[in-house]
C-alpha cells in the first residue's frame, strides 16, 4: 500500500483524485485546511466504503500549519511515495482599468507557490523513505510562457498578474527540484489538468495517475 498526501482534499481535483487512489487501495492522507470541510469529504468517501484514508490539517501558506502537519505525519513514523500539491487559487480577478493590488498577486503567489515549495521541503524526509518517491505539482495551461506569446492559442487572452505567473514559477521551482534529484530514483513533475469539465476529471486523473505510476518524465505546460 502507497502512502500518498493530497492537498486541497477537501474538493474539486484533490477530492476526486483521494477517491480515485483510495479505491485503487492507496492509502491518502487528505490535506485540508478547513478540518470541518475535511470531516465532511472523508466522510463521504467512508460512505462509499473507502476507509483507507485520514485528515491532515494542513494550510499550505501558513509556515506553522506545514511545519505542525509535518511533525504529526512524523509521529506516526511514517514513510511518503507520493506528493500531489494539488491546493490552489485563482486569486481575485485583476480588473485592468483599477490599480494593481499587490496584495492580491502577493496572496496567489502564497499559495501557488511558497506553500508549495514549504510542503514540498517540509515532507521530502518522509519521501526519503520511499523506494519509489514521486512529487507532482498541480500547474496550469497558463503557466506557459510559450503558449502565451502565441495569438491563436485558445488562451491568447487568458493573461493575470498573477494566477498564470505563479503557476509559471512553479513550474521553475518543479525544474530546479527535479535537477536537484536527478541522480536518485525521485519521479518529480507537474502536472496540467488544462480547463476540465466536471465529467472529465476523473478520466483526466486516472490518465494522470497512471502517467505517475508509468514514467518518471516531467511535463510542464
Ligand atoms: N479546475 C481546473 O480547470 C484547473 C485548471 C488548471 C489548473 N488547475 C489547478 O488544479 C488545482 C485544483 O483546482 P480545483 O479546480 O480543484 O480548485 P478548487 O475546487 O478551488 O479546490 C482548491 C483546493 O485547494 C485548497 N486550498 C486553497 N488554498 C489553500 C491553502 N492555503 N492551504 C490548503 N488548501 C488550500 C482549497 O481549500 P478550501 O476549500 O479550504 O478553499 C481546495 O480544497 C489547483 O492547483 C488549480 O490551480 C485547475
Amino acid at each position: 500500500m502507497r502512502n500518498v498526501l493530497i492537498t486541497g482534499a477537501n474538493k474539486g481535483l484533490g477530492y476526486e483524485l483521494a477517491r480515485h487512489l483510495m479505491r485503487e487501495g492507496n492509502y491518502v492522507y487528505l490535506g485540508c485546511r478547513n478540518i470541518e470541510q475535511g470531516k465532511k469529504a472523508l466522510s463521504d468517501l467512508q460512505k462509499e466504503g473507502l476507509h483507507n484514508g485520514e485528515l491532515l490539517e494542513i494550510d499550505i501558506s501558513n509556515q506553522e500549519s506545514v511545519r505542525s502537519a509535518a511533525e504529526l505525519f512524523d509521529n506516526n513514523g511514517n514513510k511518503l511515495d507520493i506528493l500531489i500539491n494539488n491546493a490552489g487559487i485563482l486569486g481575485k480577478r485583476q480588473n485592468q482599468d483599477e490599480p494593481l493590488n499587490i496584495d492580491d498577486v502577493r496572496e496567489v503567489f502564497e499559495t501557488n507557490f511558497f506553500g508549495t515549495v514549504m510542503i514540498t521541503e517540509a515532507f521530502l524526509p518522509y519521501l526519503r523513505e520511499s523506494s519509489l518517491p514521486v512529487t507532482a505539482n498541480v500547474t496550469s495551461d497558463l503557466a506557459s510562457l510559450t503558449s502565451h506569446k502565441d495569438p491563436d492559442w485558445i488562451l491568447y487572452k487568458a493573461k493575470s498578474i498573477s494566477y498564470g505567473p505563479s503557476k509559471t514559477a512553479l513550474n521553475a521551482y518543479t525544474v530546479a527540484l527535479a535537477y536537484e534529484y536527478k541522480d536518485l530514483n525521485f519521479k518529480i513533475n507537474c502536472v496540467t489538468p488544462g480547463g476540465r469539465l466536471q465529467n472529465l476529471m476523473v478520466q483526466w486523473w486516472q490518465d494522470t495517475c497512471r502517467k505517475l505510476s508509468d514514467t518518471g518524465s516531467l511535463r510542464y505546460a
